[in-house]
């Protein structure tokens, strides 16, 4: 169904050309059909562009049916090696000629006739704009199951923490090259494109455009059930990439308490065995730092988990030393003087140790190592 809407701003503001960038994987049905809708809106409001097919080398055809086409516009690019929409979408970006890019589906889910309206958006001063299902006047085909809405809504709902935008999931977008150019380190795990380019280009300025969203007519969806587990795995790293200080601290907090349980577990171990205190105190800390140490390394700071571990090790006791003394010597204190000989008496003064070191580190860096005379003004 062509979209009905009425366009009635200017023309003559279509002057930058627009490159469309269609990722494709067996849709040689759809090619002549979404070429014919371009077409038509082309013609009506006299655009500049050029349609690029990013073809996953699907053989059914598709290449022989743009050529067949006549538009000298319209491209296909057949790409070797693995299969991958949002990889297929990034080479279309780099390959395309035109300032404007758009990303659009081939199977005529997204609606060509909204391209106009989403151009003016981006005139308007958007950085990108999305073809949005989710905001008013937006809507999808009716016969979408409860399944697949509620599949969409929580996809949705996981992204809030990184984008207000209501519709992020859409494939139909559009941004200036400019903007697509200045993205780092883009590496985009399954086919939420347009949420890694608002995360990685760190846009602020999203606006959406509604539009209806039409069930395919012909040949077959391509996200399976494994593309979407992916899904998680990219919001870990959006998150990592977004959030990094705060994810760190809070995987580093984790960490810092499991080294509690490791300490107080290894000391009431060691003391059953029958070890003076002195030595099971100095055995629980000395465990716990080395766990903590090991999943910090692995988990918290993966990142640098192939590099040498010793001198990483050196590093991360001689960090942590003072803390560890002063832990030791409030323990022994604590147990020798304070405490007496109740049953759980040793636990709780490595207990108290464990909050004496930390208190230690938190007040020597807060009063000493970051104290306000050192901070220009
Ligand atoms: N090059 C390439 N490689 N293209 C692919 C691949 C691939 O591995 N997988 C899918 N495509 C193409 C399809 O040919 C189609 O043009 C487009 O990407 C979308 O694929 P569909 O299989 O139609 O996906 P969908 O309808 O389930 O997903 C749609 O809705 C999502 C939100 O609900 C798409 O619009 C997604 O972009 C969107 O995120
Ligand atoms: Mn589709």
């Amino acid at each position: 169904m062509i979209s009905q809407d009425h366009y009635p701003l200017a023309r003559t503001r279509f002057t930058a050309g627009i490159s469309i960038i269609v990722p494709t994987y067996r849709e040689v049905e759809n090619i002549p059909l979404l070429l014919a809708r371009i077409d038509a809106l082309r013609r009506d409001r006299d655009l500049t562009l050029e349609v690029l097919f990013m073809d996953d080398d699907s053989r059914d055809g598709s290449i022989e049916a743009v050529e067949r086409s006549g538009f000298d516009w319209a491209r296909i690019i057949v790409r070797q090696g693995p299969r991958g929409l949002s990889a297929a979408v990034i080479d279309g970006f780099r390959a395309a000629r035109y300032p404007v890019l758009f990303c659009m589906d081939c199977d005529l889910s997204h609606p060509p006739e909204r391209i106009p309206a989403m151009i003016l958006a981006l005139d308007a001063g958007q950085q990108m704009v999305i073809g949005s299902r989710y905001v008013p006047g937006g809507s999808t085909d009716d016969d979408w199951g409860f399944w697949r809405w509620i599949n969409s809504r929580i996809a949705t709902l996981l992204a809030r923490p990184l984008t207000q935008v209501r519709d992020p999931m859409s494939g139909f977008f559009a941004l200036r090259k400019a903007d697509f150019d200045q993205a780092r380190d883009l590496n985009p795990v399954g086919y939420k494109i347009a949420l890694e380019l608002i995360v990685k280009c760190g846009l602020e300025n999203v606006g959406e455009v509604p539009i209806h969203f039409s069930d395919r007519v012909h040949g077959v969806s391509k996200l399976t059930f494994r593309e979407q587990l992916k899904y998680i795995q990219h919001l870990r790293r959006l998150y990592l990439h977004r959030f990094a200080n705060a994810m760190y601290m809070a995987q580093f907090l984790v960490v810092g308490a499991s080294g509690v349980v490791v300490n107080l577990s290894v000391l009431s171990l060691l003391k059953w065995a029958g070890l003076p205190d002195m030595l099971c105190l100095a055995g629980g800390i000395a465990v716990s730092v080395i766990t903590n140490f090991l999943l910090n390394r692995r988990f918290t700071f993966s990142y640098a988990k192939d590099r040498p571990i010793l001198k990483q090790f050196a590093g991360f006791v001689g960090a942590s030393a003072v803390g560890m003394a002063v832990n030791y010597g409030v323990a022994l204190y604590l147990n020798a003087h304070v405490l007496g000989a109740g049953p759980l008496s040793l636990q709780f003064a490595a207990l108290g140790g464990i909050v004496a070191g930390m208190l230690f580190n938190f007040l020597g860096s807060r009063y000493f190592v970051f104290h306000k005379r050192f901070v220009k003004r």
